[in-house]
């Protein structure tokens, strides 16, 4: 029987296969993605790699493959990330791994923004925790007012601020509706940016359930 594990080695190693030689490539972050830089590692590949956090540029560096500074990337032929939630209208939840601030700004840069799931991740909604990276300054008037314009809890999560300097909270309240709590989030003065990934973001889903790989297509 399949672990997660295997599910999530699965599904990253059929994402590799549409990296070519001269892509530029955003990499995530998270176990999924450290399956991701293995397979890309065996191809040997002529690739520029941008990585959205230390512990995925560590790893990749690790195994060979080239990595840039974002200040000389300002677009990518594909990024490749995994995801803590994919609902069936391809509503995203990131930021299990507190690097969704990165990952936005490189899924928006990317062509193709390919998300790589196992088979746990595929939820019928979306729901809480959403995760939110807040500016240091003013950290507790941030909270207190996204708590009274979400209507719902918002929780300091007990990592280290992110390698930006953002305080990572989640907001643990209910969510009716993802575009309207996204909306609502990006409104509140203090917020840097909250993991929930709009559509418009997805290109495809690969996900694997047991030993079997499926592509959804989130643009048609
Ligand atoms: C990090 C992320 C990760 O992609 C997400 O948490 C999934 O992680 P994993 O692949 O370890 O299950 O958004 O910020």
């Amino acid at each position: 029987m399949s672990t997660q594990d295997d599910e999530k080695r699965i599904a990253a190693h059929a994402a590799a296969e549409v990296v070519e030689d001269g892509m530029t490539v955003g990499l995530g972050t998270g176990s999924t993605v450290a399956h991701l830089l293995d397979a890309l590692a065996e191809r040997s590949l002529d690739i520029r790699c941008v990585s959205t956090s230390v512990q995925t540029e560590e790893t990749a560096r690790r195994l060979g493959i080239r990595t840039e500074s974002f200040d000389v990337v300002d677009r990518f032929d594909v990024a490749i990330d995994g995801a803590d939630q994919v609902s069936p209208d391809f509503w995203l939840v990131k930021g299990g791994g507190a690097a969704h601030t990165r990952e936005k700004v490189v899924a928006s840069s990317a062509d193709r923004f390919v998300v790589i799931v196992d088979g746990s991740k595929l939820v019928e909604r979306i729901t809480a925790p959403i995760p939110i990276e807040l500016l240091q300054y003013g950290f507790a008037s941030t909270v207190r007012r996204l708590t009274a314009h979400l209507d719902g809890p918002v929780v300091r999560r007990d990592v280290p601020v992110s390698p930006d300097g953002g305080v990572i909270v989640d907001f643990t309240g209910a969510v009716a509706d993802p575009a309207d709590l996204a909306a609502a989030i990006s409104a509140t003065p203090g917020v840097v940016e909250h993991g929930l990934f709009g559509p418009e973001l997805v290109s495809a889903v690969v996900v694997a359930s047991g030993t079997e790989v499926r592509w959804l297509d989130a643009t048609a």
